[in-house]
């Protein structure tokens, strides 16, 4: 039984920090590839006994300190009526994307957040085959990020679509974002009823924005959601996850989250001196390290453990774990961390 995780992101003071790594579930280990042989990705994630084995899959094989269900940010869009496809080495699409206020008149699925109760079996699933091994993480992507797949159609290297609406018709896109806030709000409250223990935004594509329009087009937004999951009866800790924010730092320090998730590109001490002493830190070694010889991952690993200082850290990579990480180097992350932590 181990709730270190969840005490290091309430800010406790705790035996060593917990690791976790971000992607864990669904791209490096062999049970996943086998299984991903024979069901499709959106099949999977619709099947509740699989996707819980592929959850509990890295808690076994690389021994980290939480769970995260598998599902994908993008579920919410489809269960909005947005025709979502996922194929086999092309990502994610969507071949009706949203572009316009007619394209948000598209969107007319009752009760999307009622549709996706296979994330809710998924969770209630983990939680007891889990049966208090460690926490698990439920997810959803930020009302911004989730709004440059929906706008793109797909993923994107400019973004010319979602810029081009923000510039042309801002309170047009602000309905579309207001939307998704509502859904995802329910679907993250109804993630921690089926016993989701803490909640992670991935804001994948927040940094795009200079920090007047990030507060002007994504923050109000992003801002709903964290409220209404803070009033939630049985409130779990919050952990914002942005990449290429570094020009964004003061205005994390005011989000109402436990946890700030940083990308590798900010070195974790600049980012303390930034946001101040109360919140949580998770991160943020390079993903691409993990490519590097053991020896040189765990020197890594141990340089950012001081770097963290020891405390209010729970470690992790700076975004998902690259696909060709080779799991025994995964190993050597989380074991350097819970081993170095400890003495
Ligand atoms: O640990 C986990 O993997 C848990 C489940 C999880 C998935 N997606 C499953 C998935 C999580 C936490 C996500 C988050 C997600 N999904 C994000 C935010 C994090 C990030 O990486 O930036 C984004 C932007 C998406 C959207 C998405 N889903 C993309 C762009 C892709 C294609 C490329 C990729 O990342 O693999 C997906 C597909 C996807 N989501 C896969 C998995 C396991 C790969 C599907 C496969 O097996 O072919």
């Amino acid at each position: 039984m181990s709730d270190l995780f969840l005490r290091a992101c309430r800010g406790e003071t705790v035996e060593r920090p917990p690791v976790w790594i971000m992607r864990q579930a669904g791209r490096v280990l062999p049970g996943y590839r086998r299984l991903r042989r024979r069901v499709g990705f959106l099949e999977l994630c619709k099947t509740p006994e699989l996707a819980a084995e592929v959850t509990i899959e890295p808690v076994d094989a690389l021994g980290v300190d939480a769970a995260i269900v598998f599902a994908d940010i993008l579920l919410p869009l489809e269960a909005m009526g947005a025709e979502l496809e996922f194929s086999d080495g092309s990502g994610p699409r969507f071949p009706h994307p949203v572009r316009d206020r007619t394209g948000i008149g598209r969107l007319t699925r009752d009760d999307p957040a009622g549709a996706l109760g296979y994330v809710y079996a998924a969770l209630e699933r983990v939680r007891r085959e889990l049966d208090g091994r460690v926490p698990v993480i439920g997810f959803g992507g930020t009302p911004w990020t989730l709004a440059t797949y929906l706008v793109e159609g797909s993923g994107s290297k400019r973004f010319a679509h979602l810029l081009g609406w923000s510039w042309r018709d801002p309170d047009g896109l602000a309905e579309l974002l207001a939307r998704i806030a509502e859904v995802s709000l329910a679907y993250l409250s109804a993630q921690i009823d089926a016993g989701a223990q803490a909640i992670q935004l991935f804001d994948t594509w927040g940094g795009l924005l200079s920090a007047e329009r990030w507060r002007e087009l994504a923050r109000p937004p992003l801002l709903r959601v964290l409220a209404g999951l803070g009033r939630h009866p049985r409130p779990v800790p919050l952990i914002y996850y942005l990449r290429g924010g570094a020009h964004l730092l003061d205005e994390l320090a005011g989000l109402p989250v436990e946890v700030l998730s940083v990308d590798w590109r900010q070195p974790l001490p600049a980012v303390r001196r930034a946001i101040g002493p109360h919140k949580v830190l998770q991160g943020n070694l390079d993903p691409a390290a993990l490519l590097a010889p053991p020896p040189v991952i765990e020197r890594l690993t141990r340089e950012l453990l001081a770097a963290g200082g020891g405390g209010g850290h729970v470690v992790n990579l700076g975004h998902g774990i690259l696909p060709t990480t080779p799991v025994e180097h995964a190993r050597v992350f989380v074991r350097t961390v819970q081993q170095a932590g400890r003495a």
